[in-house]
């Protein structure tokens, strides 16, 4: 009787271990760089409430802002090991991971506005982008727009050869390091959660970065000058591992992919409108003087910077910078 007892008692607790299990919410970790008030924080919060909805409760989606997980190299390597499940890097951010061509949209100038960058990005070339990240165990699964980057330093930036000697963070982009090196500055690559405090004591003078970026890492508290040069772009590629993505139940995965196409289509569309109120917002604080360079300005900062498309052409490849410019005029 007694051993009966004991049989069935870790008959039961098998059972409500396999229960518990098979209820268990399969977790999605996803890590990102930036603030909660941005397009991208703004975003995963969307698919956040989007994904666990659809899966009704199967699926918990843990968002982790701002670098409070990884930082810009390594979140790639934890998502690589499976450490997290799902990541929003910036395209400038691909290079290290051996596909270069994501540099494309570092070019300065190469989209002229968001039609023409959404021509790429909803279109084949995005796609087959998108598709060379499987060989590195990646999946892309969208793309999501932020804005258009600007200069800020201590020092009034209005044309080019104002940025002679400035010491300039960048992201981890070849195309931007030749950017910089175009316009006589010194570029410098550091991780984004490193930014203010490097800008703040004067480790770098500058950097570029869309106006929801700056104002809520709060840079425009360290940077007296802000010139809207729009001379390049910043968006992301959702990516996921692709093992996990794999290996999740089939309707599972639908509902996720469905939350996703919902989540992009709000990001995309609240991009613009959270740079235009991060860059009114800059112009409140007061601590930074905002400056539109004047047409001759303009014209300027296209002439100085429209030869890097010819000068990284062969690490982007020709063929991918002359379709791009084909797709989008
Ligand atoms: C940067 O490092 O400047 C950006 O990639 C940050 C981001 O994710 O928008």
């Amino acid at each position: 009787m007694k051993s009966f007892l004991v049989w069935l008692v870790a008959a039961c607790s098998v059972m409500a271990a396999g229960a518990s299990f098979a209820d268990a919410p399969i977790i999605i970790k996803f890590s990102h760089v930036v603030a909660k008030d941005t397009p991208k924080g703004k975003a995963a919060e969307k698919f956040k409430e989007l994904a666990e909805a659809a899966t009704k409760g199967k699926v918990k989606i843990e968002i982790y802002p701002n670098s409070t997980l990884y930082k810009d190299k390594e979140e790639l390597e934890a998502l690589q090991l499976g450490a997290v499940q799902m990541l929003a890097p910036s395209l400038a951010k691909f290079g290290p991971l051996g596909v270069k061509e994501f540099e494309l949209f570092d070019l300065p100038f190469i989209f002229t506005d968001k039609k023409a960058l959404a021509k790429i990005t909803e279109g084949p070339i995005g796609r087959e982008l998108l598709n060379k990240l499987d060989a590195k165990g990646i999946l892309g699964l969208a793309y999501w727009d932020n804005g258009f980057k600007m200069m800020s330093s201590n020092r009034p930036i209005h044309t080019p050869t104002d940025m002679k000697g400035l010491k300039m963070r960048i992201q981890a982009s070849k195309v931007l390091d030749e950017q910089m090196r175009v316009l006589g500055a010194n570029p410098q690559v550091m991780a984004f959660s490193e930014v203010y405090q490097a800008l703040q004591t004067g480790v770098v003078d500058g950097a570029e970065n869309p106006p929801s970026n700056l104002y809520t890492q709060k840079m425009h508290e360290v940077q007296k000058h802000l010139t809207v040069t729009n001379h390049g772009y910043i968006g992301y590629a959702v990516i996921v591992n692709k093992k996990f993505w794999d290996k999740l139940p089939a309707d599972v995965r639908t509902q996720l992919e469905n939350a996703m196409r919902e989540a992009s289509k709000y990001a995309n569309t609240i991009a613009q409108q959270e740079n235009d109120r991060a860059l009114e917002a800059v112009k409140k604080a007061g601590t930074t003087t905002v400056y539109v360079p004047n047409e001759k300005e303009k014209a300027a900062w296209q002439a100085a910077l429209l030869p890097v498309q010819k000068t990284m052409a062969d690490r982007i490849g020709k063929d991918l910078i002359a379709a791009v410019n084909k797709a989008t005029q």
